[in-house]
């Protein structure tokens, strides 16, 4: 089956880095064995992964790597790693109801499906990768019945307002996810999303990630010209980032409270200490809660 042009080409690069971080680095065990298997269903749907099985192709993928976001695959293994991890965590407390926000071609709504913990899943993204995502699942045979995949324009539309057009207004706190996106929108609409979230989902865990604020540039460090070139001409440059030190201010005046940061960096010092292969450095894992002002 062929899928139009219109995805989101940086959430394709999120798959791709995945399995091709655990075909080439297997000694390196960071990879869930399910999130593995759907991704490389996903992308086989897409005609994308059977490349990345081959060693010839992924010795070029590894060149590429290295010319536009050196370390690239390795940060995003790590980051879905401690996602999963956060929402394994956040289950085990009872929060049952799922978000995920900008899913792309994420597979944690497939893995939360066969949760019998997780009750309600709803995953939204960008109309056009969204329609192609569900035509791809529809096609695989895979029952999604449990989970609601939604178009959502985070540039036009509110989180809150989707919820409440299908007659569900959000009671529950739940557990929301937004990985990898809000690098792509202004200042302003993420604040929108932020006060939405806090004023509908009381009691949430909002897990998300953020780029770093680096002498005026949002993007990783070392970033290539090319690679910027590139994301701008797929319609993706990134918009905003922050230095972790002014988060928790920020997401204070969304009315959010910070709970915790993590740097991957840091967190390959900590925990792959025999590892030498280079993590992309500039984005952060980060949980946050929404409160409630008092007057
Ligand atoms: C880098 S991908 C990350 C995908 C996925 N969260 C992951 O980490 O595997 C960025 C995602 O953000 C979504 N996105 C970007 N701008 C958006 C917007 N204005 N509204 C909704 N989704 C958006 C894209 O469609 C894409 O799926």
């Amino acid at each position: 089956m062929i899928y139009c042009n219109s995805v989101s080409k940086t959430a394709l690069v999120v798959a791709k880095n995945l399995i091709f971080f655990h075909r080439e680095y297997p000694q390196i065990d960071l990879s869930d064995p399910a999130t593995v298997q759907w991704t490389e269903l996903l992308l086989n749907e897409l005609n994308q992964g059977n490349l990345l099985n081959r060693k010839w192709y992924r010795g070029l993928f590894r060149i590429l790597e290295k010319l536009s976001i050196h370390g690239l695959a390795f940060h995003h293994a790590i980051r879905k790693k401690i996602i999963l991890e956060f929402y394994n965590q956040f289950t085990d407390d009872e929060l049952d109801n799922l978000i995920i926000v900008g899913g792309g071609f994420d597979v944690l709504s497939l893995i939360a499906i066969e949760n019998e913990k997780t009750k309600k899943i709803t995953e939204l993204d960008s109309p056009a990768t969204q329609f192609v995502k569900v035509s791809m699942l529809k096609n695989l045979g895979l029952d999604i019945s449990k989970c609601n995949y939604l178009g959502l324009d985070l540039n036009n539309e509110r989180l809150s307002h989707k919820f409440n057009e299908m007659n569900e207004p959000i009671k529950e706190a739940s557990i929301i996810v937004c990985e990898g996106v809000l690098m792509y929108l202004t200042e302003e609409k993420i604040r929108e999303f932020l006060i939405d979230l806090s004023f509908h989902f009381n009691g949430s865990k909002f897990i998300f990630t953020f780029m770093n604020n680096h002498e005026g540039s949002f993007h990783f460090e070392g970033t290539s010209v090319l690679a910027k070139i590139w994301l701008s001409l797929v319609g993706e440059p990134f918009l905003w980032g922050i230095k972790p030190i002014h988060l928790k201010l920020f997401l204070e005046s969304c009315n959010m409270r910070l709970l915790e940061i993590i740097d991957t960096s840091e967190w390959v010092n900590d925990n792959l200490v025999e590892v030498k292969e280079k993590v992309a450095v500039g984005e952060f894992i980060a949980v946050a809660t929404p409160f409630k002002k008092s007057c």
